[in-house]
């Protein structure tokens, strides 16, 4: 296969393995030889509240690098400039180093969990038009709700960076809604990051089920990350099927 050896000898076109530069709750970001460049490991950590609940969910790691493989590559023909260079393992995405702005995009679609809960509504309804909000990156806070002045005023983003991110959420959020549809998915909401280099924002970190919700049509079946945080199911088993869902078969995973 084509990664075979990687381990070995870095990724076969001279991309050494170098310092780790940050352990995530479920992912790794190691530095390369090009500093300009990271490499994001997925790891098999499952998280939720938190971090207050854990667990290792077998082959999450491969799973979800290789849907948010896949995930990336839509949303960049739908026009979304984003972090990924190429996967380089069935860990691993070469990826352009960013700084991470420290605000989440989430798109809404559908009422679902906080949005829920703070205007007391029914999960399942669907919103007349895509909702955004912004939440702050701030573990000690548990991320919190932030509106836009805030935001800009504590220097979390500028002004147009705000705008730029909103209308590239929503266009990614169209391009995945779309995507999850034909596979007979909906896409519920998903929080978004982006990073900044050289001036620009790229849509960054992770396009995966753990940080969005998608529905099986017709059952309503949470095949997301809603799963370890009630309990619902096996993670490992719901995470292979949705990964079936849009790659075609378990083998796509990584050849296991
Ligand atoms: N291209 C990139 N360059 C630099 N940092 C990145 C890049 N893509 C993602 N990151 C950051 O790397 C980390 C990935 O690890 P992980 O998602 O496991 O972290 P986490 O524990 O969820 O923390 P966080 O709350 O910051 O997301 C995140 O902090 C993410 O913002
Ligand atoms: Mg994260």
């Amino acid at each position: 296969m084509w990664w075979t050896g990687y381990a070995a000898r870095g990724s076969g076109d001279g991309m050494e393995l170098n310092e780790l530069l940050y352990t995530g709750k479920s992912k790794q970001i190691f530095a390369t030889e090009d500093p300009a460049r990271v490499l994001v490991r997925f790891t098999d950590e499952a998280t939720a509240f938190n971090a207050r609940k854990r667990a290792k969910v077998a082959d999450k790691g491969r799973i979800n690098c290789a849907i948010s493989a896949r995930l990336f590559e839509e949303v960049g023909r739908a026009g979304v400039r984003h972090h990924l260079v190429r996967q380089l393992s069935p860990t691993d995405l070469l990826c352009e180093r960013v700084e991470i702005v420290p605000v989440e995009v989430v798109v809404r679609s559908v009422v679902a969990g906080s949005f829920a809960r703070r205007y007391g509504l029914t999960e399942g309804t669907r919103l007349p038009r895509p909702v955004v909000e912004w939440f702050y990156k701030s573990d000690a806070l548990d991320d919190p709700l932030i509106g836009d002045d805030a935001l800009l005023a504590l220097g979390f983003a500028e002004p147009w960076e705000l705008a730029f991110m909103t209308q590239a959420a929503l266009t990614t959020h169209r391009a995945l809604e779309q995507l999850w549809d034909r596979l007979g998915v909906d896409l519920i909401d998903a929080k978004y990051e982006f990073g900044r280099q050289e001036g620009r924002l790229l849509l960054a970190d992770e396009l995966t089920p753990d940080g969005s919700r998608l529905w099986e049509q017709g059952s309503g079946r949470p095949l997301d990350k809603d799963v370890f945080r009630k309990d619902l199911a096996d993670l490992s088993e719901t995470y292979r099927q949705l990964h079936a869902r849009l790659l075609g078969g378990p083998q796509a995973a990584g050849g296991a």
